[in-house]
């Protein structure tokens, strides 16, 4: 700690005070994951899993999430459900989360991860379209479920227990006036209103010692970041890997009660080979 503000302290204390602000444990917490069947919620799930986390599984398909669930049952042999539900569902939302309070003792951990972008020229888009995106990135998957879990999580203070709330948002908010954008307006309103909403939410929970952060990344290779591309498809080696995500969001959940990750961003390290360009190159 002394080191890092440099106050003349061998540099090698900075892995000291790194270690510091690190919870060394999540065992036993419970996990709440919404898009868990696939891409970057079912990488999130596995590492929670991987860390001990009791986990609650959220999407709509029940056969890749039975696969997810027993993937981690078997690899970290830790208690591990799942709803097949839309997110869009209150109903069916707040009967998830009772069934995992009930079941698996509770609610620490809360990630929003499903998502859906979908790409329409302007004078063709149904607005039915755009309404499904903000209800499921946004109003119904982030809002509502917010609500709908927190009076579970208030709980958690008095037993001395954490509590965590993550949400998925993108790189491209920094950078909406970018022409790669056209066509997924609601996919970036969106993702502002999930960057707004974690703002205001950090503060409306820090009495009750819930944390909110916002993990904002690029172009990851997922179904989603595949289709995203404005340039075609990625090379999925040359885009953020789901791994890297639930990396930054293990490190999220793992922070010490004196610090709270708000935003954190992540760009691919790498130039993105669009393969478009390489078939086009071709012919
Ligand atoms: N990939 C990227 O480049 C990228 C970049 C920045 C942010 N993100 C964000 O990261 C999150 C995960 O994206 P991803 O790349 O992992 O996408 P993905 O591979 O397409 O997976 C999306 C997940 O969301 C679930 N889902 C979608 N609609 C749902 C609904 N109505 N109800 C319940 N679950 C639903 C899907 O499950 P079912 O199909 O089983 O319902 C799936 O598990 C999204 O919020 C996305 O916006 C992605």
């Amino acid at each position: 700690m002394r080191g890092w503000r440099g106050e003349g302290v061998a540099v090698a204390d900075a892995g000291a005070w790194w270690r510091g602000t690190m919870q060394a444990d999540l065992k036993d917490q419970v996990a709440f994951v919404t898009g868990a069947s696939r891409g970057v919620g079912r990488h999130i799930a596995l590492e929670l899993g991987r860390s001990g986390c009791r986990l609650f599984l959220v999407g709509r398909d029940a056969a890749a999430l039975e696969r997810v669930r027993a993937e981690i049952v078997q690899r970290f042999g830790v208690p591990c459900l799942f709803e097949a539900c839309d997110v869009v569902d209150d109903d069916a939302m707040q009967a998830a989360l009772r069934r995992c309070a009930e079941e698996l003792g509770g609610i620490n951990i809360l990630i929003c991860g499903a998502g859906q972008n979908r790409r329409r020229e302007i004078t063709r888009v149904d607005v039915a379209v755009w309404d499904q995106v903000m209800k499921i990135n946004l109003l119904h998957g982030v809002m509502h479920l917010t609500r709908f879990a927190v009076p579970y999580m208030i709980q958690n203070k008095a037993r001395n227990q954490s509590s965590t709330v993550v949400y998925l948002g993108t790189f491209a908010i920094r950078d909406a006036v970018n022409p790669a954008y056209v066509g997924i307006e609601p996919y970036l309103a969106s993702k502002a209103g999930v960057n707004a909403f974690a703002s205001v939410m950090s503060n409306t929970l820090r009495p009750y010692d819930i944390k909110v952060s916002v993990l904002n990344f690029g172009l990851a290779a997922t179904e989603l970041g595949l289709r995203s591309g404005p340039l075609g498809t990625g090379d999925p080696n040359t885009l953020i890997q789901p791994e890297d995500v639930a990396a930054a969001v293990l490190y999220i959940c793992r922070t010490a009660p004196t610090v709270a990750p708000l935003e954190i961003t992540l760009i691919p390290n790498r130039p993105v080979v669009w393969q478009q360009q390489q078939r086009d190159a071709k012919l």
